[in-house]
């Protein structure tokens, strides 16, 4: 059962590409963490691919988003993307399907400097970089509303709707204040673009002022995108939480990405609180390294910490925190981030650092 219930159930999609290599390593270092916990924590495989689609021309199989909602507390997930797919079908209707039919609304992405030594930022360290982005995820210009008119001929004309309801916004902004205030945080910011984008932002901007009100304890303001993007180029400090749309999400939470040390570290939460959620890290399939036993497993490492604070298991994801950070710190770690380790090695590493010190209560 989710959030400390006696056990928890874990469907794991691998995907494709490098999904394959290093879910099953995240999955390595969690049954050790199972193991220091003794709790119990059951996973279950799904092979839900680009292989399988090729093989049956199945995506998401029918019943699949029942059988997640009602059997399973959360779903671990590795990539999809197969250069064999190139519609991208099968990602689309897996990853898109379970986001919305879930209705995972909150896409909680941490950006967090682990290791001074790994942002492209001079003179910024661990201290400066911390902070969550919180995107909408169910909404916007993600939900697929448009069309093409005139298709092939010089008068084309592609339209691509942004959809925003008032309980859609209103949710995820009231998630960001809410996480703030657990979380002994004090700023959030709300970013949109309403000075262009009157109509779909301007019900951001009154959702907002409206909101925030109900949290005077905590500092909030507003940022244009634009300025968002400076600012946290400039000043990364400044920021606790920020909150905004969909497709502003998506874009801000992978420069985040970068400035905390680049896609192989970075995790991300897909979730609807007390309900079945989705964890992924927030790199692709990356075909180009695909194979090679050297994509880096930390974003599945770390994102597997985040699911274990979903679940209620607070002290066990600060143990898997703790090796990551101990793993960078001897530089234990793969290619992309200048090491010479394989995906498996470091894995490996992880878990013994979990079995060494799997003390005070944890
Ligand atoms: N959530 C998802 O499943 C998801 C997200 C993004 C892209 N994709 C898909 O993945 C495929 C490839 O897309 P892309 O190349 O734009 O993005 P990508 O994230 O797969 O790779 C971008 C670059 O980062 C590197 N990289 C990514 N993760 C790494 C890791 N763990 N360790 C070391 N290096 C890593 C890759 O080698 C590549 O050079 C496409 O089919 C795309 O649609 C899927």
């Amino acid at each position: 059962m989710r959030n400390g219930g006696p056990k928890a159930r874990i469907a794991v999609i691998a995907g494709d590409g490098i999904g394959t290599e290093v879910t099953p390593q995240a999955v390595k270092v969690l049954k050790a963490v199972r193991a220091a916990a003794r709790r119990p924590m059951e996973f279950v495989e799904f092979d839900w691919g680009a292989d399988k689609f090729l093989r049956e021309g199945v995506t998401l199989p029918p019943g699949a988003v029942e059988l997640l909602r009602d059997e399973f507390d959360a779903i671990l997930f590795g990539a999809l993307g197969d250069p064999r797919v190139p519609s991208n079908q099968h990602a689309a209707d897996i990853l898109l399907g379970l986001r919305f039919k879930l209705d995972l609304y909150v896409n909680a992405r941490p950006v967090e400097l682990l290791d001074d030594r790994l942002t492209p930022l001079r003179d910024r360290t661990e201290k400066d970089i911390r902070l969550m982005v919180f995107r909408e995820n169910t909404e916007g210009l993600y939900v697929g509303v448009g069309g093409v008119f005139k298709q092939g001929t010089p008068d084309e004309i592609a339209v691509q709707e942004d959809v925003n309801s008032r309980k859609g916004v209103e949710r995820i902004i009231r998630y960001a204040f809410e996480y703030a205030g657990q979380n002994g945080l004090k700023r959030v910011c709300m970013s949109d673009k309403s000075n262009a984008m009157t109509f779909a932002h301007g019900l951001w901007q009154r959702v907002f002022k409206e909101v925030r009100q109900q949290y005077p304890d905590i500092d909030s303001r507003h940022l244009f995108i634009d300025t968002l993007a400076m600012e946290i180029v400039r000043d990364p400090g400044q920021f606790d939480v920020i909150v905004t749309c969909n497709l502003f999400g998506d874009i801000i939470s992978d420069l985040g990405a970068q400035l905390a040390g680049g896609l192989g570290l970075a995790p991300s939460g897909n979730i609807h609180p007390g309900k079945t959620s989705l964890f992924e890290p927030v790199h692709g399939s990356a075909p180009n390294i695909a194979g090679k036993g050297i994509a880096n497993p930390l974003g599945s490492v770390l994102t597997s910490a985040m699911m274990l604070d979903f679940l209620g298991w607070k002290p066990q994801a600060e143990l898997v925190r703790a090796a990551v950070r101990a793993a960078l710190r001897e530089n234990y770690v793969t290619p992309d981030l200048g090491g010479g380790k394989t995906t498996g090695e470091v894995a490996d590493w992880l878990v013994d650092f979990v079995e060494k010190n799997n003390f005070a209560g944890r």
